[in-house]
């Protein structure tokens, strides 16, 4: 069980009954739009709780996908993660959503770092990368105050909601976290 504190925020493990609270960020148009999704719909945010929640539980563990919390208000504001993406778990992905009436207040950073520190010095990760839309300038912030630098930007690597899009790719080593 991962439970992480921030100056202002807890990460901790999905439970299937936040799927109503994620379903309040996740149905929205502005968090979809640089996503690989579109507005979930209710069954599908009850969906992809439940598929977290029992990822949670795979041994070996692959995926990291906490609620993040906003402590004063014990109230869901997003989630955060992180997705191991090799065989010899050194290396993961990063990613994370906030509900927009949060925007703009640092809590996505926030959490990014608290997990990114975890996956670096509890996982003992090698790597953590990110991959985000050119379009993305929120999210793109967020990878730059964490201090990850940019790999390269791939043209037209996914095909998403009827269009080709573009990735850049940002990452960090555990010897420049630390
Ligand atoms: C990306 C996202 C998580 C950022 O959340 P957040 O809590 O607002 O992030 P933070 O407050 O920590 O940082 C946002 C930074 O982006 C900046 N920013 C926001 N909108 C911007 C824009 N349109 N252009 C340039 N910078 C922008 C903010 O000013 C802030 O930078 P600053 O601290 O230097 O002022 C949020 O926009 C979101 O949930 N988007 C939808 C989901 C998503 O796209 N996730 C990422 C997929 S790769």
């Amino acid at each position: 069980m991962v439970r992480l504190m921030t100056e202002r925020l807890l990460l901790r493990e999905l439970a299937l009954d936040d799927w109503s609270a994620l379903h309040e960020v996740e149905s929205r148009p502005e968090v979809a739009r640089y996503q690989s999704f579109e507005p979930r719909t209710v069954a599908e945010s009850r969906a992809y709780v439940a598929q977290s929640y029992n990822g949670a539980k795979q041994d070996p563990r692959e995926t990291y996908d906490l609620a993040v919390i906003l402590t004063s208000d014990d109230r869901l504001i997003g989630r955060c993660g992180l997705g191991i993406t090799d065989p010899g778990q050194i290396e993961a992905m990063l990613w994370y959503t906030m509900h927009p009436s949060y925007w703009g207040r640092g809590y996505a950073t926030e959490a990014a770092r608290a997990i990114v520190d975890f996956g670096f010095r509890e996982l003992r990760l090698h790597r953590i990368w990110a991959d985000c839309d050119p379009a993305n300038d929120a999210s793109i912030r967020v990878l730059e105050k964490l201090g990850m630098r940019r790999e390269g930007h791939l043209r037209e690597n996914a095909w998403i909601k009827g269009a080709w899009v573009d990735s850049l790719i940002y990452a960090i080593l555990d010897q420049e976290w630390s």
